[in-house]
């Protein structure tokens, strides 16, 4: 397994994190990795971007861990988490009148973040005006608290993380496209997890592994058929939802809440992924249709039958030997797994009704 040890850090930061980084060996996450230790050096604004749950958050630490001003603080400021009004006073601070209710003085995150990071997590959420005087700080360190007189200076590494488009948000005008100029000197895109499937195994393995021992449990590794499932998700949430899907699995310890959680996610479990990167093998990608196809059908087909399986083949004209092998070889959840389940939702519900 690949990972990079930052328990150190993570205890810096008063938070129980992960102890690794699994960067695994898929290209994209290679790609990070080595821009990483570049990046982390040099004192220059990094914009991280990538869907929710890729790992923006753990990067952006890392990125503070590894930099030369590792020892000073990392201030994070979740953009869209404070409201618009008190996001300038919360970043760039007040003096003392600047403001009914400003019965004090006090210093904004960016002071905070003096000597060290400053993390903008979701910066699209800043508006027009906040976005100019970020822009200032880029350039030339300085910012004024709101009623002050003058400029103060820090010296800080701004690192901003996105999950959306922001040249698009620039062409819609919400965006200022001087800052993103600024924000954007280097570039780390976080690959989703459907990009880095080859990392699945291990990232499940590392969960498993931390949560038995956070938890003090005893849940199996994985079998080879419910790895296969895993593989085959679409993963919309990615390691976040990977993350959850693990932890689920080693509290309950068994293997149905995994096929059983990811079935009733439907439609993104049967989101079919073909890809058109690269050469196009007509006949591979025809073979992969049809068989999501079929696991399509007969998932609709076992529910309209309550799971009853003989009746589920009659309909899908195909014997029941036949059917069973389909329902195996397609991840699907057996006929025991679903009476677990119903076991299950029957104890939390009587749990309920006894409260
Ligand atoms: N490479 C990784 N190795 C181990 N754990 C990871 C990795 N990437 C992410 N995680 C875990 O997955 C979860 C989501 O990661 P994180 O919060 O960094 O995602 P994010 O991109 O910031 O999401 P959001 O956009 O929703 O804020 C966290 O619990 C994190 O510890
Ligand atoms: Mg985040």
């Amino acid at each position: 397994m690949n990972t990079l040890s930052f328990s150190s850090l993570a205890q810096s930061l008063g938070e129980i994190p992960p102890e690794n980084i699994i960067f695994g060996h898929s290209e994209p996450m290679l790609a990070v990795r080595s821009q990483l230790a570049k990046v982390a050096a040099a004192n220059v604004p990094v914009l991280i971007h990538g869907e929710s749950g890729t790992g923006k958050d753990i990067i952006a630490r890392l990125i503070h861990g590894l930099s030369p001003w590792k020892s000073g603080p990392l201030v994070k400021v979740n953009c869209p988490a404070i409201p618009g009004t008190l996001l300038e006073s919360e970043l760039f601070g007040y003096e003392k009148g600047a403001f009914t209710g400003a019965y004090g003085t006090k210093p904004g995150r960016v002071e905070m973040a003096h000597r060290g990071t400053l993390f903008l997590d979701e910066i699209s959420e800043l508006d027009l005006s906040l976005q100019s005087k970020l822009l200032q700080l880029l350039q030339d360190g300085q910012f004024c608290r709101i009623g002050a007189q003058e400029d103060k200076k820090v010296e800080v590494r701004v690192v901003c993380a996105t999950n959306r488009n922001l040249e698009s948000e620039i062409e819609a005008g919400t965006f200022r496209q001087d800052l993103y100029y600024r924000i954007n000197v280097v570039n780390l895109r976080m690959p989703t997890l459907r990009e880095r499937r080859g990392d699945i195994e291990d990232l499940a393995s590392y969960f498993l592994e931390y949560y038995n021992r956070k938890y003090n449990c005893r849940a199996k590794p994985l079998s080879n058929e419910v790895m296969s499932v895993l593989q085959k998700y679409h993963w919309p949430g990615n390691i976040r939802e990977l993350e959850n899907l693990i932890k689920r699995y080693v509290i309950l310890g068994h293997e149905e809440v995994i096929t059983n959680d990811l079935v009733s996610r439907e439609p993104d479990f049967f989101n079919p992924e073909i890809s058109f990167d690269g050469p196009i093998e007509l006949k591979k990608l025809t073979r992969q249709a049809v068989r999501e196809l079929e696991r399509k059908v007969i998932l609709k087909v076992l529910q309209q039958h309550h799971w009853n399986r003989k009746q589920a083949a009659r309909t899908l004209s195909i014997s029941y030997r036949a059917l069973l092998y389909k329902i195996r070889d397609a991840g699907l959840p057996s006929n025991r797994s679903l009476r677990m389940r119903q076991a299950e939702n029957s104890k939390v519900n009587a749990g309920v009704a006894a409260d």
